[in-house]
């Protein structure tokens, strides 16, 4: 069901400036600010030869980005996000199984403008984990 790994999450505190240190230090392809109200978060994308980093900060106070820079205030992993073929089958396969999917558990769209939903890290030890249809 599975497939590729499409990113790895990073929390941070100040996205331009975390951004400017990929795009300085390491020469990444870096994406522009993209601000996503649906999550209440703003992202960029990095672009590396095999998957992505994607950088996470809060637009404000109420996003769910918010309390996990609380808690680790210079930022931190926050998810990773796999590829899955069809977001509907694996939504009725993992919801079947008991496992948690937060918010609606619908899937929304995503940084990519792809189907996604959010799988509880209590299912997972303790990581959260994005799945996003191909
Ligand atoms: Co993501």
């Amino acid at each position: 069901m599975i497939g590729k790994l499409n990113h790895v999450a990073i929390a941070v505190p100040d996205i331009t400036k975390s951004s400017k240190t990929y795009e300085v230090m390491f020469k990444a392809e870096v994406s522009e600010i993209i601000e996503q109200h649906e999550h209440g978060v703003k992202i960029v994308f990095i672009t590396l030869p095999n998957t992505k980093i994607e950088l996470i900060s809060p637009l404000d106070k109420n996003s769910p980005i918010s309390n996990f820079l609380q808690r680790n205030p210079n930022g931190g992993i926050h998810h990773l996000c796999y590829e899955v073929e069809s977001i509907d089958l694996a939504i009725q396969n993992l919801s079947g199984k008991g496992f948690k999917i937060l918010g609606s558990g619908k899937p929304k769209l995503g940084g990519h403008g792809k189907p996604v939903i959010f799988l509880h890290p209590s299912d997972f030890n303790g990581t959260l984990i994005e799945l996003q249809q191909e």
